[in-house]
């Protein structure tokens, strides 16, 4: 059976102290809460995984880098790389973000190395697709995503497929307040699940976990993770908040 997930994208924000404060926070509160919790994963800046990771450590929370370098290793220089992520104890790595794609021009086949990279030093890739508004307007969302996922995805054998989590983030809905609805952001997730098991099988289709992103809050999270194809979030603006943060990761329980 596939997991349900909560992860937060903290982005370019918290110094190294707030930072731990807030992975504090949500530590404590898991580890002394009763009950199931979904897995939790804290997307962090480079400069906070080691620190980070021996926060959370004994609890069943991940860290997450947010990006890796698409090169192994060498001079390049300010580039971090997925082996170096690895040492810090760090488990995963957000890779494709819409920021990333647009702002620092990643293209699917840069994506694609990193997802290599990042499954060769046994770390679990977050791979994030999504249309953005021209696209949708244009009813080219399904195109788009199918674009994005084949180029990143499918070469991948079927083992190292199923060590990936996708997260499906429409770019018109990420820090803007507008989220997809519910009913938007499940046909998607079919829509992607369908693929896979087109591409794949369906046995693997199934346990694929797909997170839906974008301004996921308190009050919108339920509803969304009722679908039965969202198997929870990646969280950008509300992650920074540790009540926020708490609130939808116990949208799962209620
Ligand atoms: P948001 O960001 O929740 O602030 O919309 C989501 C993301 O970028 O992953």
């Amino acid at each position: 059976m596939r997991k349900h997930i909560v992860a937060g994208n903290w982005k370019m924000n918290t110094c190294l102290k707030s930072g731990q404060e807030l992975a504090n926070a949500i530590s404590s509160y898991v580890s002394s809460g009763a009950g199931e919790f979904p897995k939790i994963v804290l997307g962090v800046p480079f400069t906070h995984l080691y620190k980070i990771v021996n926060t959370v450590a004994f609890t069943k929370i991940s860290v997450a880098a947010q990006n890796c370098s698409d090169k192994e290793s060498g001079a390049f220089t300010g580039e971090v790389s997925a082996e170096m992520i690895k040492s810090t104890g760090a488990s995963m790595v957000i890779i494709g973000h819409s920021e990333r794609r647009t702002l620092f021009t990643e293209t699917d086949e840069i994506i694609a190395k990193k997802i290599k990279l990042c499954l060769s030093h046994l770390m679990c890739p977050i791979f994030c697709c999504g249309e953005n508004k021209e696209e949708r307007e244009k009813h080219l969302h399904f195109k788009t995503v199918e674009r994005q996922i084949i180029a990143a995805l499918f070469d991948l054998s079927e083992l190292d497929f199923g060590r990936v989590v996708i997260a499906y983030e429409p770019v018109w809905a990420i820090g803007t307040g507008l989220n997809a609805t519910p009913q938007q952001a499940q046909e998607m997730h079919e829509f992607i699940r369908n693929l896979i098991a087109k591409k794949y099988n369906k046995t693997l289709a199934g346990n694929i976990s797909i997170l839906y992103g974008g301004s996921v809050k308190p009050n919108n999270a339920k509803d969304l993770f009722k679908q039965p194809d969202i198997d929870g979030g990646l969280i950008g603006g509300a992650s920074l908040v540790a009540d926020d943060f708490i609130d939808i990761i116990n949208s799962f329980n209620h």
